[in-house]
């Protein structure tokens, strides 16, 4: 069985006291949850520590960073190692968020690299894939992500596989309150399952979570989860409030 997961990503929002009010807030309010659902927290490197320490004795509430270098250690001024961050109680990495492809200039190549050193490190990883707007509308945004897939993720044997979970971004919905229909989503993640069928077979593909990411809100989240092949969600804005990221996570229990 795959797992549900709602994954937050806080970006670079908030300070210290901001995030420790805000944590305190979800859990307070956090419904059960049980093994097959997920909660993840992604702040600022800067939090880290605080957010383990606050949700260490939540189940099913992991912290994930919103990067890592692809390096375990050296002369890389301002990086952070999946090692340090494994060390540290991390327990998922995003890797290849739109943001980090575009501003660092973060390639399929180099994020093959930092995959494998989040998997190395004992870290699950959080593959973000999507396309631009200009690929959407050329119709070519099913080739644009297998391609992403492909170069980021194929030389990963099976059993590495089973600790990725993809993020399916549009980029031109991200940030932008125009959230990609439900059909869209699950078309999207319907194509993304049969390309891992092709590499990994069923199993691999079946047990794989593919999350949605882009405006998704509380108001949103259940049609949008109702996908078949939509496992729930990586969420920017809506989980810097606590009631709109928990009106997420009721939507991913609920789903199906
Ligand atoms: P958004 O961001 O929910 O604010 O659109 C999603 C993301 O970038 O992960």
């Amino acid at each position: 069985m795959r797992k549900k997961i709602v994954a937050g990503n806080w970006k670079m929002n908030l300070n210290l006291g901001e995030g420790y009010t805000l944590v305190a807030e979800i859990l307070s309010k956090l419904p059960s949850l049980s093994e097959s659902q997920q909660v993840i927290i992604a702040p600022p490197f800067l939090h880290t520590q605080q957010t383990i320490t606050q949700t260490q004795y939540t189940p099913f509430v992991s912290v994930a960073s919103q990067t890592c270098h692809h390096e375990t250690s050296g002369a890389f001024t301002g990086e952070i190692s999946a090692t340090m961050l494994k060390d540290a109680g991390v327990r998922y990495t995003l890797v290849g968020h739109s943001e980090r492809r575009a501003f660092n200039s973060e390639d399929n190549a180099l994020l093959a690299k930092k995959t494998s050193a989040a998997l190395d490190a004992g870290i699950d990883v959080i593959f973000c894939c999507g396309e631009s707007l200009d690929i959407r509308d050329a119709e070519q945004q099913n080739d644009y992500v297998a391609q992403q897939l492909k170069e980021s993720l194929f030389h990963l044997d099976a059993k590495a596989m089973s600790n990725i979970v993809i993020a399916y971004e549009p980029i031109w919905a991200i940030g932008t309150g125009r959230t990609a229909s439900a059909q869209q989503a699950q078309d999207m993640h319907q194509h993304i399952r049969s390309v891992l069928v092709a590499q990994y077979g069923q199993e691999v593909a079946q047990n794989t979570s593919i999350l949605y990411g882009g405006s998704c809100k509380a108001s949103n989240a259940a049609e949008l989860f109702a996908g078949e092949d939509v496992d729930g969600g990586l969420i920017g804005g809506a989980a810097l409030v606590a009631d709109d990221f928990i009106g997420i996570i009721k939507a991913m229990i609920a789903a199906k």
